[in-house]
């Protein structure tokens, strides 16, 4: 049964020590993007139409590692993947490795509804994409002079993915926005840590008046990749996970880490155990953080419409609307920001969706 005015949704824009030039245009981008979903909600969309519109719009910024501004593989090559699933009835729906598209997670939400399959790859992928008529764009559009220094960094310190990303133990904070220690990072990688070291995936959790959640990640991938390197962010309950039974899932961090701990789906099956939204994504990510040495974050909306976005890298910027009340924060420890929806800028305001 729809519930007025009962629509959550929750977004990130990657976790990872994101560099403070960059602190004001995540931020605005996240904000952005859950303002975007939850519009489309308000105007009667369902949870997956919301996910995949905020995702979009976070493709399409250059400041976030997917669509345009992905990060570059070893190749200089865009290898986008994305997931998008409804918790209604478990439908899935990815790609992995696709050269040349804004929008992967548009691809990916044709797979699910057009398709018998739950996940298409590289070639194959491309070839739906140009038979369902959806936009492939010269790769120079989608690669900017950030994921190009980027690589060239990386190369420059011979820092492997593996590095960069996995850290010594570390401690997870009590409440729900989870900070964790700083990387400890080897002195080369201290290098790469000014100005604008990798940024890592967009996400969106939502819940709407009917009562179903949904889910939707998309990543570019890390920099210095091997190409055909697959992370976390397309496979279903590493990636993302929604269940109407339990919530959504979206998440973000060191995909290798993520496939181990399947983090998203172990999050899902907390909250069916009646554990809290941050008690769960908390106790998901300090099992990735002890069993394998690995950091990250995620959004969690339960069924019930609790809402958490821990994380145990150093940022994640993140932005939930709920209660008509936009809430934002993640660039410094236990930062939480929240204003009216009535009191929210103009600017901040999306502008129309084309029809
Ligand atoms: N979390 C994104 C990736 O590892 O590819």
């Amino acid at each position: 049964m729809a519930v007025e005015g009962r629509h959550v949704v929750a977004v990130h824009g990657g976790a990872w020590d994101i560099p403070e030039p960059l602190w004001e245009a995540s931020l605005t981008g996240v904000k952005l993007a859950a303002l975007r979903a939850f519009e489309v909600m308000d105007a009667g969309g369902s949870a997956v139409d919301a996910v995949e519109a905020a995702v979009v719009l976070m493709e399409e910024d250059p400041v976030f590692d997917a669509g345009r501004g992905s990060v570059l593989t070893s190749a200089g090559t865009v290898e986008g993947c994305a997931l998008i699933m409804s918790g209604s009835d478990l439908s899935t729906g990815a790609v992995a490795c696709v050269s040349n598209l804004l929008n992967p997670v548009s691809l990916a939400r044709r797979v699910m509804t057009k398709t018998p399959h739950a996940l298409l790859s590289g070639a194959g992928a491309d070839a739906f994409a140009r038979s369902e008529g959806v936009q492939q764009l010269p790769v120079e559009e989608l690669i900017t002079e950030e994921a190009r220094r980027q690589l060239a960094l990386y190369r420059k310190y011979r820092t492997t993915v593996t590095s960069l990303f996995n850290t010594e133990s570390g401690t997870v904070s009590a409440n729900g926005d989870i900070t964790g220690q700083p990387q400890q990072v080897a002195q080369q990688d201290k290098q790469l840590a000014s100005p604008q070291q990798g940024h890592d995936t967009v996400g969106c959790v939502a819940l709407d008046a009917d009562g179903h959640v949904a889910c939707a990640t998309s990543t570019g991938g890390i920099t210095n990749q091997l190409p055909g390197r697959v992370g976390d962010s397309p496979l279903v309950g590493c990636g993302g996970y929604a269940d109407d039974a339990a919530g959504a899932v979206s998440t973000t961090g060191h995909g290798e880490s993520l496939m181990k701990a399947c983090l998203a789906h172990r999050v899902t099956q907390s909250l069916r155990h009646g554990l809290s939204a941050a008690a769960a994504g908390r106790e998901a990510l300090t099992y990735m953080l002890t069993r394998v040495g690995g950091r990250g974050g995620c959004v969690v909306v339960s069924s019930s419409g609790d809402v958490a976005t821990p994380y145990t890298t150093a940022r994640m910027p993140w932005a939930y609307v709920r209660d008509r009340a936009l809430h934002w924060g993640g660039l410094v420890p236990c930062q939480h920001f929240t204003e009216a929806l009535s009191h929210v800028s103009p600017s901040l305001r999306p502008s129309p969706q084309p029809q």
